[in-house]
This record gives C-alpha cells, structure tokens and sequence, in this order.
C-alpha cells in the first residue's frame, strides 16, 4: 500500500457510493482517509453511514438558504472575495439566452451555500473532493477554491449514465425512457458545465427488453460501487 491521501465526502441522499467508499479504504482497496462528509440535506441517510464509520459530518442546508434568500434577496451576505462578473463570465451552467436576473439569483445563493462548504472543508487540506450522490450544481466560485493549481484537478463526481450521453439528474431515467439497449455509469472531474468534466472511467451494462427503470438502476449502482474506489485508487496512485 502506498501513502495515503487525504479525501472528503459530500452527499446528498442515502449514501450507497459512499458506504462503498468507506467500506473500500477500510479494507485497504482504496489508500485515502476519509476525513469527512458533508451533506446539503440535513436528512441525508449517508451522514448517519460515516457517523458509524467514525466520520466527521458537517450540514450546510442549501434548501434554507435558497428558501432565506427568496424571500428577501438581502437576507444573507454574499462572501467578500465573491466577484459576480468573474463567475457569470467563466460559468458554463446557463446559456447566453437564460434571463440575466435568474443567473445571477443562481450564482449568488449557491456562493453563500459554497463559501459555507468552503468554511468546513478547506482547514481539512484534502488531496480530492468526492462527490458521491452529490445532487447540487458547484459553480465556478466553489471550484475556483477548490483546484488551485492549473492543471490539477481535485473535484471528482459519479453520472449515473455513460457520458457525454445524459446529463443532469436523472441518468438512468433518461437511459431507460430513450430506449438505449446498453446504460452505464461514469467517473469524472468536474469543471464549470453540467457533467462536463474530463471522463476518468466508465462501466456499462445491458438492457434488455425485460428490464424495468428500477433494475436498470440496479444494475448500475452496483457497477458504481465497484467503479468510484478504483478510479479513486487511481488517482491515489497518481495514475490519471
Ligand atoms: C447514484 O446513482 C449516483 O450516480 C448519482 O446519485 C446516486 C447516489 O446514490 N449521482 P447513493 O446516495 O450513493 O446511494
């Protein structure tokens, strides 16, 4: 085994990649320390998986903040190294046709949510961020903070379909009702677009005509749980 880097967590729902992740460096297949989890729901049930695995958990409620904020703009300061132009000119998430008024509604909330994340996760000094079922878009402030050195990326994520094919959220939704015989999973970096990142791995199954969305997706979580520990090997090893 060589050294081990240092890894954080964020998720957003029951937590299964990240059982997996867990499960992984406690039995030496991955060399990374899980040093926390963080989550945007406070009903995450993965926060209770890395509390049993002895796992710092952190919230930052996304839900309220946005819910604070739409009832008055105001409510909550904007962080101080928060340049709206910057972020607005190298975001990727919107076109250039999206009202101007929502982009920057999207941008600025999401900074306060971030600079909050940024708060618990930055004193860590992680090698790598691993979103695991991570259901909120980061913006280019939040990355920016994040992959400091050009060239280096430090975000990875888990697209529950074989991209570029399917973005957004629903992967293996959108795999079944297209009527693909063949779904998969990816692992990729995140950059500033929505599942654009550069692809690190992939794995894929087939469908058959006796398929249901439901064994699609079971298909494809238990390729995810093998896939997210070696491409996080991977990386461990400096082998991307
Ligand atoms: C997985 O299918 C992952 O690909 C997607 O969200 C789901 C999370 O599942 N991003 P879990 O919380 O890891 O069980």
């Amino acid at each position: 085994m060589g050294k081990k880097i240092k890894i954080g967590a964020l998720i957003s729902g029951g937590g299964t990649n990240l059982q997996a992740i867990i499960d992984s460096c406690a039995a030496g297949n991955i060399d990374a320390t899980l040093v926390f989890t963080g989550s945007d729901n406070p009903e995450a049930k993965g926060l209770d998986r890395a509390r049993r695995a002895g796992v710092e958990t952190f919230v930052v409620d996304y839900g309220k903040i946005i819910r604070t904020l739409k009832q008055n703009s105001n409510a909550l300061a904007v962080p101080d190294d928060f340049d709206l132009k910057e972020v607005q000119h190298r975001q990727t998430l919107f076109s250039a046709s999206t009202d101007h008024e929502k982009i920057t509604a999207f941008l600025r909330s999401r900074a306060i949510a971030e600079r909050a994340l940024l708060d618990y996760i930055l004193p860590h000094d992680i090698d790598l961020l691993v979103l695991a079922g991570f259901m909120r878009t980061l913006t280019p402030y939040f990355i920016d903070h994040m992959n400091t050195v050009p060239g280096k990326w430090k975000i990875m994520n888990i697209h529950p379909a074989l991209l570029p094919s399917f973005p957004g959220t629903d992967g293996y939704g959108d795999t079944f009702r297209h009527g693909c015989k063949v779904g998969g999973c990816t692992v990729h970096f995140i950059d500033y677009g929505e599942d654009t990142g550069p692809i690190i791995g992939q794995r894929a199954f087939e469908i058959t005509d006796e398929d249901t969305l439901e064994s699609i997706k079971k298909k494809g979580l238990a390729l995810e749980w093998a896939l997210y520990p070696e491409c996080i090997q991977k990386f461990a090893e400096n082998k991307i």
